[in-house]
């Protein structure tokens, strides 16, 4: 993580609620993040998001069912991300999804080896930027890809993720990034910019 950069400058609002949200909901379990991580197959699916960032894709699986945990190790982010959960709980059009989720700061990595038993799915998507490559992403996107200087560990987290899940790691990756784990995907699932690389335990 940049030390450099004042972490409390340009994070961004964390925002469940609007348009884009309720669009991606109403995409439901048949989109590709949903059955990536096999939400359609297992009821209450215990999902580890362990890049939570602004939690979007993670209040995306709890509303379309699965118990998720977010965890996200970068602290002005971890605190948007308790504060917008507690404020959630009280909101009666999303309490029941935020009902589904709960918080955790610091590194995943940590976390993935002490939970017990293993969450079923381990849900990963680290910064990515090829060498090179300019500001693409969206402004809040960006403000984190400086903060988070491109999560360098990202392989580190996602071997453990291997060796710590129950029964599968799904990867976001962009549609031209290499692989982050030395094994072959067990299938993958592409949609407009992403693609998700699923590896299946059992
Ligand atoms: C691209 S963002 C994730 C965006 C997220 N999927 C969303 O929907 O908002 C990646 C996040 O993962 C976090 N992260 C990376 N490695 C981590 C680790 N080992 N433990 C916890 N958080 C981590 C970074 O701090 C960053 O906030």
């Amino acid at each position: 993580m940049a030390a450099s950069v004042d972490q409390t400058l340009s994070i961004a609002p964390v925002r469940w609620t609007g348009d884009e949200m309720r669009r991606r909901i109403r995409g439901g379990r048949r989109q590709p993040l949903a059955r990536a991580c096999g939400l359609g197959r297992i009821d209450s699916l215990r999902i580890l998001d362990a890049t939570a960032g602004y939690g979007r894709d993670a209040f995306v699986l709890a509303a379309l069912g699965a118990k998720v945990m977010l965890s996200e190790r970068l602290p002005p982010l971890a605190d948007a991300l308790v504060a917008a959960h507690a404020q959630a709980l009280d909101d009666p059009a999303i309490c029941a999804v935020a009902a589904r989720m709960t918080v955790s700061a610091g590194d995943s990595r940590a976390l993935m080896q002490q939970t017990q038993p293993p969450f079923d799915v381990i849900y990963l998507d680290p910064m990515y930027a090829p060498p090179g490559q300019k500001a693409l992403a969206k402004a809040p996107m960006e403000a984190l890809r400086h903060l988070t200087d491109g999560d360098p560990d990202a392989r580190e987290l996602a071997q453990l993720a291997w060796e710590h899940t129950g029964r599968r790691v799904v990867i976001k990756r962009s549609p031209k990034a290499p692989t982050l784990l030395d094994r072959k995907p067990s299938f993958i699932l592409k949609s407009n910019r992403v693609r998700y690389d699923v590896y299946v335990r059992s």
